[in-house]
């Protein structure tokens, strides 16, 4: 099975590689970086992009700018990487876990209303997968209470929500491009926001303090250093020049999958919600329910990695399960789903959908066999 390797690259990368060796300015104030973050923002439908160091640190540098800080709590979903919590724990404030929706594998919005106290400040909804979570309750959700909505859309660069991309829905999003990510530099982080106020704090807290076009030496706020360097910013040039065709291949691919694997009982794909009008397909993700059979999604898992396609027995645990937050530091809403989808759920990587027609139906030949050992 020729699945192919991720990440890829050409002599394009090179090329621009080349450009700012030659350039002199290999730092964050390189030509190319400016040419990413307008090259980033028209890409996400959004007035403005700053680039930062990580996916993480954007998170922490969007909720600094978004006045949250020390006593204040933050809605986050009880499944996500642990960047969605750490940012919010870094920042002082304190993250609040709440259950996601059982297919969608999504923040679900009415745990969020439930979850929502006088110290609420914000809410981190997760696309996850790149499965836009449910933006027309959340939002108003959000509005109702005076709560800043910041997308992480670590997973979801260029998915849609009517017609809207990821990262344009919310007061800002906060994007990835680690090693994984389907755009990516080995590692990078970009936030993207429609409001310019908040677009200079975020600009003005990754460079040291400073404000746009102003002098080397002047600070006006408590910065830091979170820039990318010009290398960076070549690669990742070079990467979004390629991501339209790939997000368009690994949607062909996911839908034929999916469509083989339709009438599978006991598998479920993530559900994708009607509004999602473009999807980036970072992760297939799905659910085993084999326990009728008194099977598991591990066996399930060993039976499709021996056939040699790649898949992930999901996260080992919720967020609040890891042992930075078991002596608190958080607060915990009921979980039920996502307790339930550390045991029965799973995904396969994007390289997975990036193959072509006939390594598809590969995969989903593979996938089939599993499903027959493992329902058998
Ligand atoms: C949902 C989510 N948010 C944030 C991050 C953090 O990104 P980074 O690794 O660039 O810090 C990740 C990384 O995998 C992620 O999956």
């Amino acid at each position: 099975m020729q699945i192919p390797n991720w990440p890829v690259s050409s002599e394009r990368e090179l090329e621009l590689l080349r450009e700012v060796l030659d350039s002199g300015r290999w730092g964050g104030h390189s030509d190319l970086v400016k040419k990413l973050e307008q090259a980033f923002a028209a890409f996400a439908h959004c007035k403005h992009a700053v680039s930062a160091m990580n996916g993480t640190v954007t998170l922490e540098m969007a909720l600094s700018a978004a006045g949250v800080g020390a006593g204040d709590e933050v809605i986050v979903p009880a499944i996500s990487f642990v960047s969605t919590a750490m940012a919010v724990s870094r920042v002082g404030a304190t993250p609040v876990f709440v259950d996601i929706e059982p297919l969608s594998f999504n923040m679900d919005a009415e745990r969020a209303a439930a979850a929502i106290t006088k110290r609420t400040k914000a809410i981190i909804p997760v696309h996850f997968g790149a499965a836009i979570a449910d933006m027309d309750r959340l939002l108003p959700l959000a509005a109702e209470h005076g709560l800043a909505v910041i997308e992480d859309a670590a997973h979801a660069q260029g998915s849609e929500w009517n017609g809207r991309r990821a990262g344009g829905l919310a007061l800002a999003g906060s994007f990835s491009f680690q090693n994984s990510k389907v755009l990516t530099a080995g590692e990078g982080g970009m936030i993207t926001t429609n409001d310019a106020a908040f677009a200079e704090h975020v600009w003005s807290i990754m460079d040291q303090g400073r404000k746009p076009g102003g002098g080397w030496f002047h600070h006006y706020l408590l910065g830091t250093n979170y820039r990318i360097g010009g290398f960076q910013a070549a690669v990742l040039l070079a990467q979004m020049e390629r991501l339209p065709e790939q997000n368009a291949r690994r949607t062909r691919n996911a839908a034929l999958l999916r469509a083989e694997l339709a009438d599978v009982r006991g598998l479920q794909f993530q559900e994708i919600p009607k509004q999602q009008s473009a999807n980036t397909w970072y992760l297939l993700l799905g659910r085993i329910d084999a326990r009728r059979m008194g099977r598991t999604r591990d066996e399930f898992h060993r039976a499709l990695t021996a056939r040699g396609v790649p898949c992930t027995p999901f996260y080992p645990h919720p967020l609040y399960g890891n042992p930075l937050y078991q002596d608190g530091g958080c607060r915990v809403e009921p979980c039920p789903v996502s307790e339930e989808c550390i045991g029965d759920a799973f995904w396969l990587p994007h390289r997975a959908l990036l193959g072509d027609e006939e390594t598809t139906r590969q995969i989903a030949g593979a996938m089939m066999k599993a499903c027959q050992e493992v329902f058998a």
